[in-house]
């Protein structure tokens, strides 16, 4: 029998962001988040598993970059001690878009091995258990397995923390531009910075309210209240960036480029054009806008000559695929 499993795996961009871990190892948030997969940021992962192995061969994006290969081994030992499987497996994964920008390729690689590699090794898990076990690979790949709009509730145990949808894809019609500023790498991982939450004195505070900012995104979501859904997913994410920046030692994730973008939503939204931002650990920008607007976006970006897009509209979450990788 064949011990061989494809699986593809969107991105997703978090509203309320996860940010800090009340345990490292099993990598327990310190609070809830919400998000969306995103259609167009993909990450295909194959998984094989054979007994003629004497170690792992993983290819991520036609590399062996040794920290990433660690990483998969891990998740991969994790995944050999629930099958109870000692074979050595070959991987090969690659994404559709840029890594390590901040676009959360962490996100879309571990939904998208996790599912391959269960699959590989004989189990048939719920979403519910592929959630928990992505999320022990990078937090954020929790909620690239459910579809549509998503929920991390950050419970208070292993099995109690993980992802679930609230809603399908087809929900509610609005769209992620991607907005590639550089694809420069960045230096400091997302896993490296939430070590780091702590340290910022705004913390604490953040972690005060996060509770009653998810209750509010739920219900702006529940009435598809655009204006004040945008404007809350907009403060969020500065505070996310005012806990970065305040942090020991600092991370600043921005370039002159993230800020012009930042700068010009605010002119384009004087102009009447209800656009909002978010963005993660990295330079890249996401532009919030419900598609009946989106041509008026995509008009504005093109007159500014330095940026590339990735349109994307809420998609599925985690599944298989027969397309194998080799
Ligand atoms: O899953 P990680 O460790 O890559 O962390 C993701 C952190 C943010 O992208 C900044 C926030 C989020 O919820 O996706």
């Amino acid at each position: 029998m064949s011990m061989k499993a494809s699986a593809v795996a969107p991105a997703n961009i978090a509203f309320i962001k996860y940010w800090g871990k009340k345990d490292e190892s099993l990598r327990l948030p310190e609070n809830g988040s919400i998000s969306i997969n995103l259609n167009n940021l993909q990450t295909t992962t194959t998984v094989e598993f054979l007994p003629s192995l004497q170690k792992d061969s993983i290819i991520i994006n036609g590399q062996q970059n040794l920290s990433e290969i660690e990483r998969v081994i891990k998740h991969l030992d994790l995944i050999r001690k629930i099958a109870k499987l000692d074979y050595k497996a070959k991987v090969v994964s690659v994404n559709n878009f840029p890594s390590s920008v901040g676009l959360s390729s962490s996100s879309s690689g571990f939904a998208s091995l996790t599912l391959a590699a269960t699959a590989a090794s004989g189990l048939k898990l719920s979403e519910k258990k592929l959630s928990i076990i992505a999320r022990q690979g990078s937090g954020s790949a929790c909620r690239s397995i459910p579809n549509g709009f998503v929920e991390w509730r950050k419970g208070n145990s292993s099995g109690t923390s993980y992802a679930r949808s609230i809603y399908s894809q087809d929900y509610w019609d609005i769209v992620d531009v991607v907005t590639i500023v550089s694809v420069k790498k960045k230096i400091i991982s997302s896993t490296q910075g939430q070590t780091l939450a702590k340290t910022s004195p705004f913390f604490k505070t953040r972690l005060l309210n996060i509770e009653d900012k998810i209750a509010k995104i739920k219900k702006l979501i529940a009435v598809k209240n655009f204006s004040d859904f945008g404007k809350l997913i907009e403060e969020e994410a500065l505070e996310l960036h005012a806990v970065m920046l305040t942090s020991s030692p600092p991370l600043i994730y921005w370039l002159p480029e993230t800020l012009k973008i930042m700068r010009l939503v605010e002119d384009w939204r004087r102009q009447g054009l209800e656009v909002f931002f978010t963005i993660n650990t990295g330079q890249d920008i996401h532009l919030i806008i419900e598609n009946k607007n989106l041509d008026r976006l995509i008009k504005q970006l093109k007159k500014v000559k330095e940026v590339k897009i990735i349109i994307n509209h809420p998609a599925k979450g985690a599944r298989l695929t027969d397309n194998h990788l080799f």
